[in-house]
């Protein structure tokens, strides 16, 4: 099973739009039994709570289910046990990779690096900006891209 956990800073704005968004392109593809897909924030602030509620009306709008997602804390651990690390930006990069020391930082990984021609590097924070829309345009855009590398990478 290939794991992907995609991280921002509250882990109720951009990592769980980003988790939603991947788990049901990946279904989609028949691939819900060969990836896992989860979120996590830098900060505590929010654990246990539902995803904001600007992301929660674009995933209602695009059809896409947050069922049960409730924000957690990033651990340690996460950066062993996932294959993929994908931050949305470079601040949230700067913590992971003081969590993590040296030797993991290679496979942190920001999410719109994965979009060739993107205009932006980092996914701008919609719980400052409140522009969630424009957010789910390049979350999207990353998604698909990051599966189609993952597809390629691992043969599925
Ligand atoms: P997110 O947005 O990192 O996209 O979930 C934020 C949510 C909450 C806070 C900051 C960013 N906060 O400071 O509480």
């Amino acid at each position: 099973m290939i794991s992907v956990l995609f991280v921002c800073l509250g882990n109720i704005c951009r990592s769980p739009m980003a988790e939603a968004i991947f788990r049901d392109l990946a279904a989609k593809k028949g691939l819900e039994g060969k990836i896992r897909t989860d979120s996590a924030g830098i900060g505590g602030w929010h654990v246990g709570n539902p995803p904001h509620e600007g992301t929660q009306e674009i995933l209602h709008r695009e059809g896409i289910s947050f069922e049960g997602m409730l924000a957690r804390q990033v651990r340690e651990q996460d950066l062993t046990d996932f294959d993929y690390i994908i931050a949305m930006d470079a601040e949230n990069i700067g913590s992971l990779r003081s969590m993590a020391g040296l030797k993991k930082a290679a496979q942190i990984k920001r999410l719109l690096d994965y979009v060739d021609d993107s205009d932006l590097a980092d996914v701008p924070d919609p719980y400052y900006t409140g522009n969630f829309d424009v957010v789910y345009q390049l979350i999207r855009s990353g998604c698909e891209h990051l599966l189609a590398s993952i597809q390629e990478e691992k043969q599925l």
